[in-house]
């Protein structure tokens, strides 16, 4: 079937497919969108909630859709899947959603899909190397949206302490969406000045202790809003939304998607974030930043951690 260009579909409308959805249609790249849930009427439901919007928006056709209806948006943003509950990590839900992983990707595959498959449900890399292997397809079209929400979590946390703009600040965490996740603090930089530098200019001193607290406070960031209100889905919405962008508008953007590695940084056989190029064929390829010896360690290890549980769920 032909791809639409500017159709995309959301498999999964809970909290996060809901809240994609929504920032979706704020963003003006789509002129259709389907809904798609095991639940039907929640479907239609955000289907017909933000349409209703659309008079302050652009144009768009947005409704409840089946397989059959998905098969030529040229993205499947697919967020099925639990959330974690408070105090669970995302790893804890890899039984569960690969086994709804394990309905719902044969059903795309089997009508032989070939728009990009994003991998939004947790564990994103878990999921997406299961999407991978499940659909068969060309790697480059089925990735996750991995640590892009982490990277972005990042940088606002160091625009904070330094006061500065967060879209100036140049720093990846990388490795997987979760508990192993690494901040690469040896090439982050704030319009090039090195971070450490920057931070002297606004009189901050003690880096080891401030980049300890950040890089915790954004692998924590998930779990403290679940603490308080039950779900996150508003910074991984504006996430799948900046990840639709690259791909829509062939920007070529170097983003931190989960994706399948081939020995750049001596890692194979997984689906983990590092920086890739990212435009309309999906994946463009990966490249290689700079680590330290200790990130570059950390790396192997969140790897591992990823290939434990995949040898297990798989
Ligand atoms: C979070 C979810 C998307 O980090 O894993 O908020």
């Amino acid at each position: 079937m032909n791809i639409q260009e500017r159709k995309v579909g959301v498999i999964g409308c809970g909290f996060v497919g809901a809240s994609s959805a929504f920032a979706l249609m704020q963003s003006g790249l789509f002129s259709e969108m389907v809904l798609n849930d095991a639940d039907r009427a929640k479907a239609e439901g955000e289907a017909l909630d933000i349409s209703h919007g659309l008079p302050f928006a652009k144009p768009m056709k947005i409704y409840a859709g089946d397989y059959d209806d998905l098969m030529d948006c040229s993205i499947l943003v697919i967020t099925a899947g639990a959330g974690q509950k408070p105090g669970e990590t995302r790893l804890d839900l890899v039984k569960k959603n690969v086994g709804i992983f394990k309905s719902i990707i044969p059903e795309i595959a089997k009508r032989n899909y070939e728009g990009i498959l994003l991998i939004v449900a947790n564990p994103v890399d878990i999921l997406t190397y299961a999407a991978v292997k499940l659909s068969g397809f060309p790697e480059n079209r089925v990735f996750g949206s991995g640590t892009v929400l982490d990277t972005a979590r990042l940088k606002y946390l160091l625009g904070e302490h330094l006061s500065i703009d967060n879209r100036s600040v140049h720093a990846f965490i990388i490795g997987e969406h979760g508990d192993s996740e690494i901040a690469a603090w040896s090439s982050a930089n704030v319009s090039g000045i090195p971070l450490n530098d920057f931070c002297e200019l606004r009189g901050h001193i003690e880096h080891d202790e401030s980049m300890r607290r950040i890089a915790e406070n954004v692998k924590n960031s998930a779990y403290e809003i679940i603490e308080k209100k039950k779900a996150t889905y508003y910074g991984i919405a504006m996430s799948v939304r900046r990840i639709c962008e690259a791909i829509i508008r062939d920007e070529k953007s170097i983003l931190p998607v989960s994706s399948m590695q081939h020995g750049e940084y001596g890692i194979h056989d997984v689906s983990l974030s590092v920086p890739a190029i990212v435009g309309r064929g999906g994946v463009e390829r990966v490249v290689s930043i700079e680590l330290s010896p200790e990130e570059k360690e950390a790396l192997q290890a969140s790897a591992d951690t990823l290939k434990k549980v995949i040898g297990d769920a798989l």
